[in-house]
């Protein structure tokens, strides 16, 4: 019998930790390993509502359970924001290419998230320190609106203290207890930003608006085309290249994606969209 591609695995939901007033981490355990490369994204099914695609913020290292961190914004995710521990949801995936690792190697490998879009780059943190001796150096620009929307509060400080990354996070407003930087992403991305330009490669994920602005001015500072990694999260049904819902162009986000060099789709006007 041929096996039905949109057929979920049963998942537990074993653990929630709440990120901000609006973001919530869900710890998924499938009844059967959903092994996942760094930069794929799986489908959640809840059951009765509807399905919506993620990409895991857990590393990719662990096998028997994954992490999706999910801001809530509609039908699916403000369900399973209500839902609580023990839940069953559906997980169909991997899907898409994911990050290149190997394209990083022996690079200084810059990481620029905006929101939410921290959550796929945590999963790419996270394999990238298992091996920080492969890359040049490793570097993350984070921005969120706020100190309160800042995700993986307690991971920020640890990663604060980690020889091998070098991070600095801004907020849009800040509040009373911030003694960090104010402005948006694009102020952490400023011409004496110290890296190697012609050694290294961007990675962008983050809302459209953040992601316009970050890539512009990374071009602005000398990166080439080729060398930006941006996540188009673009509206997904089947994740499977059959629906053509995610298209860009002649790619689909799903299949060819969701991870794009700028080179490959900057044409596209729908990309910021
Ligand atoms: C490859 C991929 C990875 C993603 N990873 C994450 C993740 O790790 N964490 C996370 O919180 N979100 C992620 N998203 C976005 C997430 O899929 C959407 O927020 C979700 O589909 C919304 O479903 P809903 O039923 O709750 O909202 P709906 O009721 O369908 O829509 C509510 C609002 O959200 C907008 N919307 C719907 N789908 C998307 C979408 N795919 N992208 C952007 N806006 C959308 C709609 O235009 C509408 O304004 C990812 C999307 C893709 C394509
Ligand atoms: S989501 Fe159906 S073709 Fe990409």
């Amino acid at each position: 019998m041929v096996e039905n591609p949109y057929c979920p695995v049963k998942a537990e939901i074993t653990d929630i930790i709440e990120e901000t007033p609006t973001i919530k981490t869900f710890a998924v355990k499938p009844e059967k390993p959903v092994s996942f490369k760094t930069g794929q994204f799986v489908e959640l099914t809840v059951p009765g509502v509807g399905e919506a695609p993620f990409t895991p913020s857990s590393n990719p290292k662990i096998e028997d359970s994954m992490e999706i961190t999910i801001m809530s914004v509609g039908r699916v995710t403000s369900r399973l924001h209500e839902i609580g521990k023990g839940a069953v949801v559906g997980v169909r995936g991997p899907y898409g290419t994911g990050y290149p690792l190997k394209d990083f190697e022996g690079k200084e490998v810059l990481i620029v998230g905006g929101g939410v879009g921290l959550a796929p780059l945590r999963s790419l943190i996270l394999a990238l320190l298992d091996e920080a001796g492969k890359y040049k150096r490793i570097m993350v620009k984070y921005g969120a609106r706020s100190p309160e929307d800042l995700v993986y509060k307690d991971q920020l400080k640890e990663w604060a203290g980690n020889k091998d990354l070098d991070i600095e996070i801004t907020v849009d407003k800040s509040g009373e207890d911030w003694k960090g930087n104010v402005g948006l992403i694009t102020t952490l991305l400023r011409k004496d930003i110290g890296v190697d330009i012609s050694n290294s490669a961007a990675i962008v994920c983050g809302p459209p608006i953040m992601m316009k602005f970050a890539t512009f001015k990374l071009v602005e500072l000398g990166y080439k085309d080729k060398d930006l990694f941006l996540s188009m999260e673009k509206n997904m049904s089947c994740g499977i290249g059959k629906c053509g819902h995610c298209r860009i162009g002649p790619y689909y986000a799903c299949k060819d994606g969701p991870v794009f060099t700028y080179d490959k789709i900057k044409e596209y006007h729908t990309i910021w969209e």
